[in-house]
């Protein structure tokens, strides 16, 4: 393998989120192995250091925009990875997608609107529905046989009881780690066109998607979708830069994206970074052999857990990812449920994992580290299950 995965970096004291801002359970420079947040312990990619090295040396950072090697840059990956032809006035640069979701919720509907989102959720959609004050309507995913379902006759009961105005469609699934099939997409868009429903598609992982699964544009799966869709994608998940926060948001229809871009206005918010930006550019230019190489070593962590949890901790079911690089277990054998396990896990074992709303028992546990890292947190996991 070109790169080395394998190598463990000492992260602590570089302003990392992961390490040195440890959250309710963690203290900081204690002797935890964070598995929690959603980014890696692998370096980005050899281009998007050699990009951000040139501009850093040149020394000036005045105010910066993007031009037509940016869009060709992020076109170029939409339309090789994704099969997602974009034309450029789709375009709309945001500086993370959460800011972007947040904006567009405050664009497109009112205090007290209702928003779709299924259950178990990623927490920063409940915090952002709460935050702007508009009203969670819940979809709950159905475990079956150790996959998560859409129950589409709630899904349409939800919408039609709450007069729902806008659903946050998540794809590929953070937490549980689905990737959702053609059929399901269909499914879902068909309900939500039937009764105006506009959907926000966060396809935030796309990059992260396992044989045999494939990501699929939502927007793209019919015509019709293109007018009620609103396309998040970022390089930061793919190429570990969430440190420069930049994503690319896709509007078609014209009336959704003036909306939007007025509320982006009136929040003073432009475009992005020089960092970002350049960042971006040489990572959807150059990244793709990086990302082929990742994506083989993040399978083999993959199959590295399965063995651990079906050999070793039978305690535990493990639930087989389709995508991201998010594990999502089922831990409810053990009888400890929300925080009271997640702050077991983090006090006994020093293991730092996140929880999800909507999920009792449940652990979300982020394998995108060199292998020894996970060794290190399985092996305390094991020693601290077994004293329960
Ligand atoms: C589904 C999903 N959307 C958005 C984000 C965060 O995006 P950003 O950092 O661009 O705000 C995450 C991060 O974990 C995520 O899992």
């Amino acid at each position: 393998m070109a790169y080395n995965f394998d190598e463990v970096i000492d992260r602590t004291n570089t302003n990392s989120v992961k390490y040195d801002f440890p959250g309710r359970y963690g203290l900081p420079g204690y002797n935890y192995v964070p598995l929690w947040i959603a980014d890696m312990d692998f370096r980005s990619p050899p281009c998007v250091h050699d990009a951000l090295t040139e501009r850093v040396d040149h020394g000036i950072f005045g105010y910066s925009d993007s031009d037509d090697t940016y869009f060709c840059a992020v076109s170029g990956w939409m339309e090789k990875r994704h099969g997602f032809t974009i034309e450029p006035e789709w375009l709309v640069k945001t500086q993370g997608v959460i800011p972007a979701i947040s904006a567009i919720l405050c664009a497109l509907t009112k205090q007290n609107d209702s928003i779709l989102i299924q259950y178990p959720s990623y927490n920063m959609f409940n915090r952002i529905i709460e935050k702007t004050k508009r009203k969670i309507v819940k979809n709950a995913l159905v475990l079956e046989d150790g996959k998560y379902k859409i129950d589409f006759a709630d899904f349409e009961k939800q919408i039609v009881r709450n007069g729902v105005k806008l659903f946050i469609l998540c794809n590929p699934y953070n937490p549980v780690g689905r990737v959702w099939t053609a059929e399901e997409l269909t499914q879902m868009g068909d309900i939500c066109l039937k009764h105006g429903v506009v959907v926000i598609a966060d396809e935030i992982h796309q990059d992260f998607v396992f044989a045999p699964h494939k990501h699929l544009v939502f927007a793209k799966l019919k015509p019709a979708f293109e007018n009620i869709t609103i396309t998040c994608t970022a390089p930061t998940k793919t190429f570990n830069i969430s440190g420069l926060p930049i994503s690319n948001i896709f509007i078609v229809d014209e009336d959704l994206r003036e909306k939007i871009t007025e509320e982006l206005s009136m929040r003073g918010q432009f475009g992005a970074g020089v960092l970002e930006i350049l960042a971006c550019q040489a990572a959807y230019a150059n990244g793709d052999k990086w990302l082929d190489s990742l994506l083989q070593y993040l399978a083999e962590n993959i199959a590295y857990s399965r063995n651990f949890f079906h050999g070793k901790l039978p305690e535990i079911d493990f639930i087989e990812p389709e995508g991201t690089y998010l594990l999502w277990l089922d831990c409810r054998k053990l009888g400890l449920w929300a925080k009271e396990l997640e702050a077991y896990i983090a006090d006994e074992a020093q293991v730092l994992l996140n929880r999800a709303p909507g999920a009792e028992g449940f652990l979300r546990i982020n394998i995108a580290c060199p292998r020894a890292t996970l060794e290190k947190a399985y092996l305390r996991l094991a020693q601290a299950i077994k004293k329960l």
